[in-house]
């Protein structure tokens, strides 16, 4: 039964930039992202860069990964940066508190990673420890990465061997203070934060310091209000929020095996960041009418019961087809306010949560968040068209979520690019788009579909759900005309 959704565009010279740092990603020392995800040592027989694995660079830089955010998470506010520099026989170990009680031995420090953004070519986004450091501990991590002059830590970096700084411009100010960080007030916190951000100094790094300052725990909007209320602007450049997508903490539901009524809470939970980015906006607006301060979403992604047998503590998942629908709809809502959205990163990048990479020993397989990712690459620094949407309802139950999701941007070279999302587990949806405010004449197209909505890659099929190109779309007199298959994402490219 095709349905009907309509969509005008609106193309706008003020419509902002859609920020490239929308697509950024998370790796925490949780489970295995970092040690046997992407750290499996210079002494791997997995072919490796400085101990990371290539496959996983190669993987990364196919989707232009435009920041990438470390150590944590719950663990950065337990981690002390100079633990993990210098000689390896030299550094303490670690009993990762947080995430199933592990003991590590910090040779992933702060060389080995920034050192890899730079083959990734991302900006580092550094998460600072508010919860158990100090003031002097964060001023001093930046003075090591940033100071190229004469000092204690630019001196201690030079002899553990990098002579010039790698200039890192994002740095969180603690994480989740009001839970893992510290169980903090926002009062308190927001009184914390300006001391922090105070003596971070900026250190000769040329963009300056891009401070951000941890944020709502989803709909806790006090929050938001008392940080933006609290925090002179000269020293906040963006506040950060985090939700995932999860039917409920206590009972979060499998990650392949589930049923349609997993399936419809997710994605209730998923387009709720929607009204949850509108509301926080709203708070901000009240206090920054000219929107000097971001907002950045820096932990999003579904969230269900780990994998059988592995570790509770790990967080590791398989990623189907739902989380595909999770990242096609998220991104959309994203790209929709980046007017006031700059930066965002999924969590996490490889074997966490919703990963777009999943590892066994030498094998690598990706996932269909991973795909999806790669087809809204297009969308990295493009203008916002902003449209009007009216979509029918997917309905289970007895209640309705919208079905349709899209956003639209033109690229620098002035080709258009739309992406679409049908959400609804059973429906094909026809779109018509109202293209006669632009000037195009071809379209075509790529699909990420399948035939189950648990669907997945694994080890032994890894291509299972890739993206194809699509055929099934008429343009005629400025209108196009698409038809969505039941749960699946279309990028089209018009020129
Ligand atoms: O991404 C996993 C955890 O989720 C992070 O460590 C924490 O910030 C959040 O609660």
């Amino acid at each position: 039964n095709a349905q009907d959704a309509t969509i005008t565009v609106k193309p706008s010279k003020d419509a902002p930039t859609i920020s490239k740092h929308i697509y950024g990603h998370f790796a925490e020392h949780l489970g295995r992202s970092i040690y046997d995800g992407f750290f499996v040592g210079k002494d791997s027989p997995i072919p490796n860069t400085d101990g990371v694995r290539n496959d996983l660079i190669e993987a990364l830089k196919e989707i232009k990964i435009p920041n990438l955010r470390w150590p944590g998470g719950c663990f950065a506010d337990t981690y002390h940066w100079k633990d993990g520099i210098g000689p390896q026989e030299d550094r303490p170990t670690i009993v990762n508190t947080w995430w199933g009680g592990v003991t590590e031995d910090n040779s992933f420090g702060t060389h080995d990673f920034l050192n890899l953004c730079e083959v990734l070519e991302t900006e580092p986004y550094l998460a600072g420890n508010v919860g158990s450091g100090t003031v002097k501990e964060l001023a001093d991590w930046v003075q090591y990465v940033n100071h190229d002059g004469t000092s204690p830590m630019a001196d201690l970096r030079k002899q553990n061997g990098r002579e010039k700084s790698w200039g890192v411009t994002y740095w969180g100010v603690g994480n989740e203070m009001w839970g893992c960080g510290g169980n903090m007030e926002p009062e308190f916190y927001a009184n914390l934060y300006r001391q922090y951000a105070t003596f971070m100094g900026s250190w000769n790094n040329e963009a300056g310091l891009y401070r951000i300052a941890s944020g709502a725990n989803s709909a806790d909007y006090n929050w938001t209000e008392v940080l933006m209320k609290n925090i002179p602007k000269s020293l906040l450049d963006g506040v950060a929020l985090h939700h995932y997508s999860v039917i409920d903490w206590n009972k979060k539901g499998p990650d392949v095996d589930f049923t349609e009524d997993h399936y419809f809470t997710t994605m209730k939970s998923s387009l709720f960041m929607d009204q949850l980015i509108t509301k926080h906006v709203a708070i901000m607006d009240k206090y920054d009418k000219k929107k000097e301060v971001d907002l950045v979403v820096d932990e999003w992604g579904g969230w269900y019961e780990v994998q059988e047998g592995t570790n509770p503590g790990f967080l590791y998942q398989q990623n189907t087809m739902r989380d595909a629908m999770i990242a096609g709809t998220t991104l959309n809502i994203f790209n929709n306010h980046s007017d006031r959205v700059k930066m965002a990163n999924l969590a996490q990048t490889v074997n966490v949560l919703q990963a777009v990479a999943l590892t066994k020993g030498e094998q690598m397989i990706l996932t269909p968040t991973y795909h999806i990712l790669k087809m809204y690459t297009v969308h990295h620094d493009a203008q916002l068209i902003p449209l009007d949407l009216d979509t029918p309802d997917y309905e289970y139950n007895g209640d309705t979520l919208p079905a349709i999701s899209a956003s639209a941007s033109k690229d620098a070279e002035g080709k258009t690019h739309i992406s679409l999302v049908n959400i609804d587990a059973h429906k094909e949806n026809t779109v018509s788009i109202d293209l006669s405010a632009l000037n195009i004449k071809d379209f075509s197209a790529e699909i990420l579909a399948s035939d189950k909505l648990q669907d997945h890659n694994s080890f032994e099929d890894p291509e299972h759900i890739m993206p194809e190109g699509f055929k099934d779309f008429k343009f005629k007199k400025g209108v196009l005309e698409v038809t969505l298959p039941a749960f699946s994402v279309v990028v089209l490219e018009g020129k």
